[in-house]
């Protein structure tokens, strides 16, 4: 799919603006929103966010109602190894962008995380929780929230968490591919999340831009429940093999968190969240993560049984 395009008319719709869209997410948003509405799609090479005049000229001109911002430094390793880089993408972009939406009157929807949280706790993050972020990544993506809400009040900070579908690999994705040639699978079972199916985010942001315009503040939007990595591999492997896959292993070995040595971020423990506010607004309840999973494997099973080739 060609990124800096814009698809469709209809002058009854609201024209939305997508940005980070090579990313996971601004891919699916993009595939899922072009058939709906008047689509524009930019990847860093039209509009490179650390650029702040670029950002307000190119949204200036730019005719739009709803502006999507998935752009950001989402590696947390990344963020700790380069931190202005992480402050300016993740915390400056984003006050730059909200100033250019307000400005000009369109709507915002500002990607975030439950990394804004410290984890600490095991019981589920409501929106109102305090944010101690424990990472750069964290640290500067909650400067990015705060910013965004203070420069334009009618914007809306969607937190995300674990994000899988199918347009990046992500956790689930490594593990089935790993099982299909290892003999022993490990994962981490002390660090616990929400896994969200980037489908069913693209279905809850299409309701919110369509039913709900007025909308606005810090919205958590996840599949419902949490598990944590070893929890969502072990699901994931016993999903693909019920799918036909030729996996060596159906079971995952648990490990501490701290036994993976390649990370040089830290990461909270526990970042599930809560979604009551979403469904007190939308009236929808998010379905569970592991049917959403279970959705995901089985639309790419012929992708994994030619990997097993
Ligand atoms: N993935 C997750 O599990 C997860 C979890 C919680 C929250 N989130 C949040 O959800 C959002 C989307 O995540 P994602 O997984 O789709 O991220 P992603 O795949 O890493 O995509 C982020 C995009 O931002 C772009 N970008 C980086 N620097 C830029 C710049 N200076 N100017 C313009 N674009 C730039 C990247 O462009 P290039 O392709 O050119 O590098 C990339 O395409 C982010 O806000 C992230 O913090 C994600």
């Amino acid at each position: 799919m060609r990124a800096a395009h814009t698809y469709r008319m209809d002058s009854s719709l609201p024209r939305i603006l997508i940005l980070g869209a090579h990313g996971g997410l601004g891919r699916a948003l993009t595939r899922h929103l072009a058939p709906r509405f008047e689509v524009t799609a930019w990847t860093r090479a039209e509009l490179d966010v650390t650029d702040a005049r670029a950002i307000a000229s190119r949204l200036a001109a730019q005719p739009f109602d709803v502006l999507l911002n998935t752009s950001g430094i989402t590696r947390p390793d990344d963020c700790e190894e380069h931190p202005e880089r992480a402050r300016v993408v993740n915390a400056e972009a984003p006050r730059h962008l909200a100033r250019a939406c307000r400005i000009k009157g369109a709507r915002l929807i500002h990607f975030s995380t439950g990394y804004v949280f410290d984890g600490e706790s095991r019981r589920m993050w409501a929106e109102d929780d305090p944010a101690v972020p424990v990472n750069c990544y964290g640290r500067t993506k909650l400067e990015g929230e705060l910013a965004v809400l203070a420069e334009h009040p009618g914007a809306l900070v969607a937190r995300v968490t674990w994000l899988f579908g199918p347009d990046k690999d992500s956790h689930p994705d490594q593990m089935i591919a790993r099982a299909l040639h290892a003999a022993e699978i490990r994962a981490a079972d002390d660090t616990t999340s929400s896994p969200t199916f980037t489908q069913d985010l693209c279905v809850w942001i299409e309701h919110l831009i369509t039913h709900h315009p007025q909308a606005c503040g810090l919205l958590h939007l996840c599949n419902s429940g949490s598990t944590s990595w070893h929890g969502w591999a072990q699901a994931a492997l016993e999903i693909a093999a019920d799918c036909g896959a030729p996996l060596r292993t159906t079971r995952v070995t648990p490990a501490p968190l701290s036994s993976v040595v390649s990370f040089k971020a830290r990461r909270p423990p526990h970042t599930g969240l809560l979604t009551d506010r979403f469904t007190q607004i939308t009236g929808l309840t998010p379905r569970p993560w592991r049917e959403a999973l279970a959705d995901h494997i089985a639309s790419k099973q012929r992708l994994i049984c030619a990997a097993a080739e």
